[in-house]
């Protein structure tokens, strides 16, 4: 597959032209990959209104996912979170539908609160039951109580642990009801790559926000867009000018570059390639277990280990797992996630399951359940997040309203959304998370209710 972007840019740094355009660097190396930082020269096309050499290496992307579109953002699945959610109000728009409300799964990514609050819109929200998992049957059961039917089903599929829901069972149940389904899809671009795409777009998603970057070989910021083929033309060619809405008017060339060179690496064995690791995963998730671990079900590339049971948090594992040169994902209270690529070795998973099988076995700790509070919303996410607010600590928001979200980061569990009232709960929860001081609306309490749903 041919790569326009990093072979211009390539032949431009070769070149050695006198470089009096952005950015300021002029191309000499202080980090080192200054000589392939450009901005939208002439022939460099520009990625808000793509007409050339992006334009060709979107197709190309458009193409490997075989999608209706599939968009470059240089500023992470948040901007394309946004973006989605802006053209499904357009496309719900053109369709005579108007509704503000989302019903949308509870686990969210902060992105999707701050486009609540850019866009006007207010989150009806689904709580995942005991297995952090959403059911269709909770979706529809919502859908079928809304009297006014929301602008989009929103899901976060995989999540930070690498569950899914039952994608295609929850696409059904919204086609039924004629709601889009949109999917935060940060942890899944590879998805569409194992020999059946699990890719949400295939399961039903009407769109998804890919981050290229957390699972494939592609610079940090790199993310895709994905429309799926049900999108209006009209809609697809607003896309261009939702991304713009929420992004620099100066994305990065190296990120496009890496997006754009990955397309050659997709086109060049990844498949043959992500079956074969996979394999090697699920081998060290099996090893893993036969040493006692608890190994939770999630993505397949994710290796999720309980640690309370072997009598430790995570943090203590991967402090151990540190001290022989490996680096986790994240460590929790109870647990560490490992992300995985193609780009690891069989080796190094070698190297985590011996260093995992050389810590005894202590007497089990108590695991600390996440749960998620149901708060009630007393303003909009717009009104709170535009409100005059103050930070106070956390430890005395009780009977205030949040102005800003507070959400644990990771996992990306929301305590408080901007507009919510905190109440005890939220309060313990601040504490046992070390949450020390949070932004509420002045003046902002129960007592001065504006909430207009
Ligand atoms: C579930 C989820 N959604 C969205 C995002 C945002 O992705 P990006 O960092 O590409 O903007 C993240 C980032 O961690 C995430 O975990």
């Amino acid at each position: 597959m041919d790569t326009p972007v990093a072979d211009f840019v390539r032949r431009y740094h070769k070149a050695g032209s006198v470089r009096f355009h952005m950015p300021g660097h002029k191309g000499i190396p202080c980090l080192g990959c200054e000589g392939l930082d450009i901005t939208e020269i002439a022939g460099a096309d520009a990625l808000f209104q793509a007409e050339g050499i992006i334009r060709e290496s979107e197709r190309n992307a458009t193409v490997l996912f075989g999608f209706g579109r599939t968009l470059y953002s240089a500023g992470g699945a948040s901007q394309c979170i946004k973006a989605m959610l802006y053209l499904t109000m357009l496309y719900q728009a053109e369709r005579k539908k108007t509704s503000r409300y989302v019903l949308a799964a509870r686990n969210t990514h902060v992105s999707f609160i701050q486009a609540c609050g850019l866009l006007d819109l207010l989150p009806e929200w689904l709580y995942p039951g005991d297995e952090g998992i959403i059911e269709p049957g909770t979706v529809g059961d919502m859908l079928a109580r809304m009297t006014e039917k929301p602008l989009a089903v929103y899901l976060v599929a995989p999540d930070y642990f690498g569950r899914s829901p039952d994608t295609r069972g929850i696409a059904a149940v919204c086609s039924r009801y004629d709601v889009p389904l949109l999917v935060d899809n940060a942890h899944g671009a590879y998805l569409k790559f194992l020999p059946e795409s699990r890719h949400p777009v295939d399961l039903g998603a009407f769109m998804s926000a890919d981050s290229a970057h957390k699972t494939l070989p592609v610079l940090t910021g790199g993310a895709y867009l994905q429309l799926s083929k049900r999108v209006p033309e009209e809609i697809a060619a607003a896309a261009k000018g939702a991304l713009a809405l929420f992004g620099s008017t100066s994305p990065s060339y190296l990120i496009l570059q890496s997006l754009d060179l990955c397309n050659a690496y997709l086109a060049g064995g990844y498949r043959e390639k992500l079956a074969g690791f996979v394999g090697e995963v699920e081998n060290t998730k099996a090893r893993l277990e036969r040493m006692g671990w608890q190994v939770s079900p999630s993505d397949p590339l994710r290796i999720v280990v309980g640690t309370a049971q072997a009598g430790y948090t995570g943090a203590e594992v991967a402090a151990r797992l540190r001290d022989e040169g490996i680096e986790p994902e994240f460590a929790g209270p109870s647990e560490i996630v490992l992300m995985t690529t193609p780009e690891n070795t069989p080796e190094q998973l070698d190297r985590l399951c011996r260093v995992m099988a050389g810590l005894p076995r202590l007497a089990p700790r108590e695991r600390p359940a996440l749960s998620f509070p149901q708060n009630q919303r007393v303003m909009s996410p717009r009104e709170a997040m535009l409100a005059p607010r103050e930070i106070i600590s956390a430890g005395a928001a009780a009977g205030q309203v949040s102005a800003m979200p507070v959400i644990l980061c990771p996992p990306g569990v929301p305590v408080v959304v901007s507009g919510e009232f905190i109440d005890e709960s939220c309060v313990a929860l601040f504490g046992a998370y070390g949450i020390e001081t949070v932004e509420v609306v002045a003046c902002g309490g129960p007592g001065k209710p504006t909430f207009r749903a």
